[in-house]
């Protein structure tokens, strides 16, 4: 592994198990416009939501390989599968060579900190909810918030082809928030990159009377508290951006829309052999 990457104008990694992480990073562009990032999709293992924890972890390492080798400052895991599988292993192992954060502590810090005593509620992939990982960490933090959490497996992928806000995004979502481990929610927790593309929906299926957390805008902010923080901020006029995949397909690259708001160019990276 190189040395430590403490210089401002490193770049930031991300990363995700696909492109559905391209809404954290576009969320962290937006917030934090004068930065370089190096985003890598790992498309050739999507989806994590079915994978194994110790699959995972592995794909993980690798690919944090290879965001330190191209110098970033900090490796965001934007994929909340890879987030409740891999966070605590991939810190250590990055160690100080760069700071490494995830999707989920922001969130947990912000429900914490919001919502003392509320009934919460958390929608994600079956890695995510399996891994009891929010159970725990709100425990720890001891603000007595009454978690409930559902796996809701079709979402990413339904979103992925493209169906949302309409009739049978509707009726998938009324389907799974109709649940009654979901009952009487103040607020509900998006624990996967693809919801904020159904944010809105959500909020429509509760008549806005409960409150639609993005995890993506919160991990941002927590990003640019930790580099301001650390003197890492980067005030660059013309930052670049990459955006890498495992594999590569045209379907891959005309989804980048969906997720960054435009259209990006990916670049295949076979991290595998
Ligand atoms: N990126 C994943 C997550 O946020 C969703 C897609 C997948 O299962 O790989 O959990």
């Amino acid at each position: 592994m190189k040395s430590i990457n403490n210089n401002p104008t490193n770049p930031i990694g991300i990363f995700d198990s696909g492109i559905g992480g391209l809404t954290v990073a576009h969320a962290i562009r937006e917030l934090l416009p004068h930065e370089n990032i190096i985003y890598f999709g790992d498309t050739a293992h999507l989806p994590y939501g079915d994978k194994s924890e110790a699959a995972i972890q592995a794909y993980s390492i690798k690919i944090a390989n290879l965001l330190l080798e191209k110098g970033c400052k900090v490796i965001v895991i934007a994929c909340h599968s890879a987030s409740s599988a891999a966070y605590e292993l991939l810190k250590e192992y990055v160690n100080h060579h760069a700071f490494v954060i995830n999707v989920i502590d922001p969130m947990i810090d912000y429900v914490s900190e919001n919502f003392a005593g509320a009934s919460v509620g958390l929608i994600g992939t079956k890695r995510t909810i399996q891994s009891g990982v929010y159970v725990r960490k709100f425990a720890e933090r001891d603000k007595k918030i009454k978690l409930k959490t559902l796996a809701t497996p079709l979402l990413a992928p339904m979103i992925e082809e493209g169906f949302f806000n309409n009739q049978i995004s509707h009726k998938i979502i009324e389907q799974y928030l109709s649940d009654p481990e979901l009952n009487q929610l103040d607020a509900l927790i998006l624990g996967c990159t693809h919801y904020p593309l159904i944010k809105r929906e959500i909020e429509e299926f509760y008549n806005d009377k409960v409150k639609v957390l993005d995890s993506s805008l919160v991990a941002a902010q927590s990003l640019r508290h930790l580099l301001s923080e650390r003197g890492l901020l980067n005030h660059q006029a013309n930052p670049e951006s990459h955006f890498y995949v495992s594999d590569y397909t045209e379907s891959f690259e005309n989804s980048t829309r969906l997720f960054f708001g435009e259209n990006v160019r990916l670049e295949k990276h076979n991290l595998w052999n």
